[in-house]
């Protein structure tokens, strides 16, 4: 049903693309008005929730630990999946950001022949990084676009993208892993009836909007071109804020641009903001040095104490009377 639900979605964001493109003001609209809306939107939304992370206390080290804490010389630590210095959790933090360390480390669990069994599930691991690195290299791509000259690295990663030149135009290899990447993704919650049991239907939707966004692309590069001299000319107008309506850039070009903007406003609101939560995980991005120093919360309200020297001084008839042990006579 959530599935469902998201086809419907992109299917009506694809209808309100072609809407876009039949009109003059609707096409005024999305190519001059929207892009400055979604960005905004996006930039604003993004910065609010990281802000919002930010602010949170976080008293304690809660760092999730994963090896053995440095603590005698003679016992062998580590310092990258139990660091103690500020060092070693930016290995930890690199390790993870760039290669997905801890998903590498994920096992499965089954029921073999009424025993638990665990094993390897490298997978998800090697599919999500895939997705991942392809989806930024298409990205940096984009700027071709968007900056005049173009800068020779931009040059040089597309070369290397498409090194192999297969077809004409060539076909960037960073686009074949970016569409295994995602057919991967979408497929294991399609058909691994416990991850259907629950995905949500911003899962499928988050999935199937980057889909959208990267079928139109492949589309308009190998099959339907879009008239690429218009199409830099509506960019390089965003960038100067003189923003131009294209005249006959392809039906394509919109339905990219609609799943685009959409996929911008929709990504501050979604699970998609673990790009920046990433950085703000307190079980990531903290030393784990809790025997060596005493973190007191700073938050802590002043409590009244009794201590037990009180106590005693309060009671000590009493307790005299009583026969009981007291510290002072
Ligand atoms: C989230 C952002 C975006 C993603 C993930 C994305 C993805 C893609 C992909 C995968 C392709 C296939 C060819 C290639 O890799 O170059 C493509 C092509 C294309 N994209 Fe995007 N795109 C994005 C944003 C945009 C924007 C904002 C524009 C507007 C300037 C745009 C314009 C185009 C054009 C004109 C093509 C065809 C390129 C060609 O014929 O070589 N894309 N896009």
């Amino acid at each position: 049903m959530n599935l469902l639900k998201s086809l419907i979605a992109i299917l009506i964001l694809t209808l309100a693309a072609l809407g876009f493109a039949s009109s003059a003001g609707l096409s005024y609209l999305l190519t001059v008005i929207i892009p400055y809306a979604a960005f905004a939107f996006f930039l604003i939304g993004f910065v609010y929730r990281v802000v919002q992370w930010a602010k949170s206390p976080v008293p304690f080290r809660i760092p999730s630990t994963c090896g053995q804490e440095k603590s005698l010389s003679w016992i062998k630590a580590n310092p990258l999946d139990n660091p103690s210095n500020v060092l070693g959790v930016i290995g930890r933090m690199a390790l993870e950001i760039f290669l997905f360390r801890s998903l590498f480390r994920n096992t499965k669990a089954e029921i073999l022949q009424q025993r638990l069994v665990y094993g390897g599930a490298k997978w998800l691991w090697f599919f999500g990084l895939l997705f991942h690195w392809s989806l930024l290299v298409v990205v940096l791509r984009h700027l071709r676009f968007f900056i005049e000259p173009i800068s020779g690295w931009i040059n040089s990663l597309s070369v290397l993208d498409g090194f192999f030149e297969i077809g004409v135009p060539t076909l960037y290899l960073s686009d074949a892993a970016l569409l295994a990447g995602l057919s991967f993704l979408l497929l294991r919650r399609i058909c691994a009836p416990r991850i259907r049991y629950i995905s949500l239907f911003t899962d499928y939707f988050s999935l199937l909007l980057i889909l959208g966004v990267v079928v139109t692309g492949i589309l308009m590069r190998h099959f339907f071109p879009a008239d690429l001299l218009q199409v830099k000319n509506v960019a390089l107008g965003w960038v100067i804020f003189s923003a131009v309506d294209p005249q006959g850039v392809g039906t394509l070009f919109y339905m990219h641009l609609c799943f685009v903007f959409t996929l911008m406003v929709f990504f501050p609101m979604s699970k998609l903001m673990h790009m920046g939560g990433v950085f703000l995980s307190p079980t990531r991005n903290l030393a784990n040095d809790n025997r060596r120093k005493r973190h007191i919360n700073p938050w802590n309200a002043p409590v009244k104490v009794h201590t037990y020297e009180e106590y005693e001084d309060e009671f000590r008839e009493k307790m005299k009377l009583a026969g009981l042990p007291l510290d002072k006579e």
